[in-house]
């Protein structure tokens, strides 16, 4: 069919009612909340754009298969129907479920790293960055200087600097245990990584020994984008391009809460027995037996039927549209994105937005709470709330501070989005008026969750 319109490819069977709130409502909710979106209620939501991970719909064949799940500790068929899946489109040998991403992190990492370690990736995500640091390593963030400048376009602003990779290899060779690579770059704006570059990594790991693996919470995004902008790849298909990425890869992390379409679940698959042997005696201590490893037999039956329905071509360019339909209009109203939208979510840059407010005052909480106070939509900041905070206790700025609308997938409408878009244009209109903010509580990892604000007057 030759129609420009991309509509939702699907229709809906089941529906789960909004609640209106009213301003005044939303500030009281917001103050009981200490100013953090993350401690409100969600029924006082409108929108929520907070995550895109677990927030999805599940399809009628997900819940289908839900009624098929094996309940057994151990050797569930559920299990096999979800190895079979993943390896088919991994490749990868050893497949070991874990609750969800975090999980497969923190095995990963306590299994292999001893303190004063490096760990390079483009751009480590949060969760990604404490699981390392806990154990005395660094997470070193190496994304191309393109993908640290939001209003600069590029096709692929996920690459990992392979320059600087190499540097890093030839220097400390033997503080590196592993090279990661997050397709798509979730902390620097949802962008893609390119085959090419995926590519490159392999050789470089190759040529000093080292091991790869991919962080592939939205693996088929990116092979989306490749199919879309990497020259020699629009006639395969999303899987095809999928695999390959997989295949260069010796491992990876994986949450299936993002592109396994699941509302929970995850798993760490790799090629090295002695690792496997050692990250699965880990899981029986901390996610449960290596066939369920902290899910449900339903849970298991849910992600493999996922794993096939994300990289239908369909779906894919819905997804990739729908984002860039709400980054479009951002843009022509005026207001500062990371440029060009990403696949799950745009990223306003609450800086470049409210100039007037320090970085240290926080511009990104200061922009979520204004959307949630007017408009009931709930984001989330990623800037330096979430990255300023050292290991030592000291605080500094983040590379950016930026503000993300997450979209779930295949849960909100276009006239969703439609009011999203009018309600950020409105926000943004309020300018000076809106103020910067200082914590009054906070943890000492991953602050953002459950820090305390208030407003700077
Ligand atoms: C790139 C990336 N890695 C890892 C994770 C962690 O996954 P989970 O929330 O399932 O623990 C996330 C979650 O948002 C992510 O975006």
């Amino acid at each position: 069919m030759s129609f420009r319109t991309i509509i939702e490819p699907f229709r809906i069977k089941s529906v789960d009612a909004l609640k209106f709130t009213r301003r005044d409502e939303r500030e009281a909710a917001l103050d009981a909340a200490g100013r953090n979106v993350f401690l409100l209620h969600a029924d006082d939501v409108l929108v929520d754009l907070l995550t895109d991970s677990g927030t999805g719909a599940m399809s009628a064949a997900q819940w289908g298969a839900l009624m098929q799940g094996d309940e057994s500790y151990a050797g569930s068929r559920s299990f096999y129907r979800f190895r079979d899946a993943v390896q088919a489109l991994t490749g990868f040998t050893h497949i070991i479920p874990t609750h969800q991403g975090r999980a497969a992190e923190r095995i990963l990492f306590h299994t292999i790293l001893a303190p004063g370690q490096i760990v390079p990736n483009n751009n480590h995500f949060d969760t990604t960055r404490a699981n390392i640091e806990v154990e005395g390593a660094e997470a070193l963030d190496l994304v191309i200087p393109e993908g640290r400048i939001p209003a600069t376009p590029h096709p692929f602003k996920g690459n990992i600097d392979l320059p600087a990779l190499e540097r890093l290899l030839e220097s400390h060779r033997d503080r590196v245990p592993l090279v990661m690579v997050t397709v798509t770059n979730n902390s620097g704006g949802g962008q893609p990584v390119s085959l090419e570059n995926l590519r490159a990594v392999r050789a470089l790991c190759n040529r000093y020994q080292k091991p790869f693996f991919l962080d592939a919470c939205r693996f088929a995004e990116n092979a989306y984008f490749i199919k879309l902008r990497e020259p020699g790849q629009a006639n395969r298909t999303p899987r095809e391009i999928a695999q390959e990425m997989f295949s260069l890869a010796d491992g990876c992390t994986m949450s299936a809460k993002k592109d396994g379409l699941a509302n929970i679940g995850g798993f760490l698959a790799m090629n090295d027995d002695a690792w496997a042997e050692r990250a699965r005696n880990l899981l029986i201590l901390t996610e449960g037996f290596p066939t369920y490893g902290g899910l449900a037999g339903y849970d298991l039956e849910a992600i493999a039927r996922g794993l096939e329905e994300v990289v239908e071509e369909p779906y894919l360019r819905y997804r990739i549209r729908s984002t860039a339909y709400l980054g479009e209009k951002l843009t022509a109203g005026g207001v500062p994105i990371i440029q060009p939208p990403g696949g799950h979510a745009i990223y306003i840059d609450a800086r470049a937005l409210l100039p007037h407010i320090p970085p240290l005052e926080y511009p990104g909480i200061a922009l979520v709470n204004a959307l949630y106070v007017e408009a009931g939509i709930r984001a989330a900041e990623i800037g330096t709330v979430m990255f300023g905070r050292h290991p030592d206790g000291t605080e500094s700025p983040a590379a950016m501070d930026l503000v993300r609308l997450a979209i779930p997938r295949r849960v909100y409408t276009q006239s969703h989005i439609d009011y999203v878009a009018e309600a950020v244009l409105h926000v943004a209109s309020l300018g000076r008026s809106l103020r910067g903010y200082r914590i009054t509580a906070s943890a000492a990892v991953l602050r953002h969750f459950t820090a305390q604000f208030e407003r700077v007057l």
